[in-house]
């Protein structure tokens, strides 16, 4: 087993959705990763089953309790488990290329999905989840989020994707957006593919693609574009 996903929420019916279908759906089909679903509230040991109280010093919202997330945690997840422990909160470090790489080449996670104003920080604490977004932007759970998490890692895992979309990841792997793409018809609505794609140039093409990449991400993504590194002097007779 490659990845083995252990999922922690309160709506365990969202799951597998999206992750059971196309290239993740057909790879948790195959094996070549697994996903366990847990109800948070199958933790929760009084009458009312209940899972979240009022927030100490007063506010607005409900926060997720130590002692049943703890206990739902234990069961999951017990001492000796080597995955790493995720929890999906906006306030998270940012979900990034290289994370999902880190994540991709371990053993698997235990993906914690937050609702209500937040979670006991005592469990973040002591059972030490990595709090994880995916963007500034706040969403009604963190399900959805958990849901985008193991969808970029599934794809990286050996076997998953063809050798012929493998690709795609450098896109972000070189620090640079991708390049624009084209193919048949040669015109569509009075427009042509560039020129340079049809030359069969190989290398005027590479060449072209790497301008157009490296000007996308200057216009789009300056952050990603301060962090590249320096270019490569020209050497003489380089083109
Ligand atoms: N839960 C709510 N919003 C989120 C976000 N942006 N990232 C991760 N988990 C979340």
């Amino acid at each position: 087993m490659s990845f083995a996903a252990t999922v922690l929420t309160l709506y365990p019916e969202m799951f597998p959705g999206p992750l059971g279908i196309s290239l993740a759906g057909k790879a948790l089909a195959n094996g070549l990763w697994s996903l366990d679903v847990r109800n948070i509230r199958d933790s929760a040991t009084d009458r009312h089953r209940s899972v979240d109280d009022t927030p100490a010093g007063g506010g607005p919202g409900m926060v997720l309790r130590a002692d049943v997330l703890g206990r739902a945690i234990d069961e999951a997840s017990p001492p000796e488990d080597a995955r790493p422990r995720l929890l999906m909160s906006p306030r998270g470090r940012p979900l990034t290329q290289a994370l999902v790489r880190d994540l991709a080449a371990g053993p698997g996670a235990t993906v914690i999905c937050g609702r209500f104003e937040g979670v006991d920080q005592r469990v973040i604490d002591r059972r030490g989840l990595i709090e994880v977004s995916i963007g500034d932007y706040v969403l009604s759970g963190g399900e959805l989020a958990a849901m985008v998490l193991i969808d970029a890692v599934v794809r990286l895992i050996p076997g998953v994707m063809g050798k012929e979309s493998s690709g795609t990841e450098e896109s972000f792997s070189d620090g640079l957006l991708e390049y624009p793409h084209y193919t048949r018809p040669a015109e569509w609505e009075g427009e042509a593919i560039p020129d340079v794609l049809v030359s069969g140039d190989h290398g005027r093409v590479a060449r072209w693609r790497r301008e157009q990449s490296l000007a996308l991400t200057r216009e789009r993504r300056p952050d990603l574009a301060a962090a590249l590194p320096a270019e490569r002097p020209k050497a003489r007779g380089d083109r």
